[in-house]
């Protein structure tokens, strides 16, 4: 029996590569900090939770023992990471690391985290200029890149077989950034209407988790050092991820399409900018990899989970506060009951 063991691997890359590899015959391996976010359906079907807390490499070693046919990083984001996961790689039969398409910058210097936002101009394939590698404080804005850079770099320098991913925007369930929020807790809400800036017309590629396990498995398949981006085979607009999420769960509301983005904010979702962000896919197709499926197809789990969580179901801890700094400002009903005329 192959065996696959995955860092960082309760959230949603995690999950959805347990879910492929274990109904292929693997043995699979998910390391976290917390037990409790293993779902049961998971660990019913035969895969095992490894304690691991980032940055320690006698539990890194330990969660390794025995080896591995493939070893796949969630919570690789520096150098130093990818230091310690270098005698893990060169044992393993093939290694996937989860980099980021933040590390692209346009012929300006801009990137997906920059205050000006970046116009590549069409899609972007993994030749696209990245950022200088960099250290420091890895969650700033200018940080998250450079160290992915840099982290990268370590492993495709190290002779190894590493895949380098580099997904967009994630979808699936266990994801702890659920973007999708902002529009199921809407529905939720039973919100009369949704506001969407730019017309709802923004673009930022999204990726479902599942489709990132789908070439996860090509990559366990063909070691090699490589970078790839990964992404769904459509890039819906953010008034097409509103339009899925709201079918899905048969619910309709006026669509209130504003012409720009207003400075209240009002309208803004997370996939909301001035210049689409596609990835190329090219390379991960011609290595073999066929999608799990188009956005509406595969968010649909995710849907499902956020519902699911809102009841108190699985993942409850998982979602957004109210007060939460990223998702509040994106659910400020109060803005749209003033522009609908209904505040009290
Ligand atoms: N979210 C996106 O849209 C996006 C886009 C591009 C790239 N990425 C990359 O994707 C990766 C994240 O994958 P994901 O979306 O599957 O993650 P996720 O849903 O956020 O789950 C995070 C996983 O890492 C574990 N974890 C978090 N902090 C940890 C720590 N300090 N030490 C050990 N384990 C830790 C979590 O378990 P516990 O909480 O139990 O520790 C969980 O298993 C990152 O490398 C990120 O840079 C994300």
């Amino acid at each position: 029996m192959r065996r696959a063991v995955v860092l960082g691997g309760t959230g949603a890359i995690g999950r959805a590569t347990a879910r492929r590899l274990v109904t292929a015959g693997w043995q699979v391996d998910l390391t976290g900090r917390d037990p409790s976010r293993l779902p049961h359906d998971i660990a019913a079907a035969g895969a095992r939770f490894v304690p691991f807390e980032r940055g320690d490499q006698a539990q890194l070693a330990a969660a390794f023992a025995g080896g591995a046919d493939l070893l796949v990083d969630c919570v690789c984001f520096t150098a130093e990471d990818s230091a310690r996961l270098l005698p893990l790689a060169r044992e393993a039969g093939s290694t996937v690391m989860i980099s980021s398409k933040a590390v692209y910058v346009d012929r300006d210097g801009n990137h997906s985290n920059s205050a000006t936002k970046p116009r590549f101009g069409g899609p972007i394939s993994e030749t696209q200029p990245t950022m200088a590698p960099g250290s420091g404080d890895y969650m700033s804005p200018e940080g998250y890149g450079a160290n992915k850079v840099a982290a990268e770099q370590v492993l495709l320098d190290s002779g190894c077989p590493v895949t380098v991913l580099r997904p967009s925007k994630i979808h699936g369930p266990g994801s702890r950034q659920p973007r999708e929020w902002v529009f199921v807790k809407r529905v939720l809400d039973r919100r009369p209407a949704v506001f969407l800036a730019h017309r709802g017309a923004g673009i930022d590629h999204t990726t479902a988790a599942a489709n990132i396990a789908a070439l996860i498995e090509v990559a366990a398949d063909s070691p090699g050092a490589r970078v790839l981006n990964s992404a769904d085979p459509d890039a819906p607009s953010a008034l097409e991820i509103a339009r899925a999420i709201a079918r899905q769960l048969d619910h309709s509301w006026q669509e209130v399409l504003l012409d720009d983005a207003p400075a209240d904010g009002l309208g803004r979702t997370p996939w909301d900018g001035p210049h689409a962000i596609v990835l190329d896919t090219t390379a991960a197709l011609e290595l073999g990899y066929l999608p799990a499926g188009g956005y509406a197809t595969t968010v649909a789990e995710m849907v499902d989970w956020l519902v699911g969580a809102a009841r108190g179901g699985e993942g409850s801890e998982l979602l957004p506060l109210p007060h939460d700094e990223y998702f509040a400002p994106l659910l400020d009903y109060t803005a749209e009951d003033r522009r609908l005329g209904l505040e009290s």
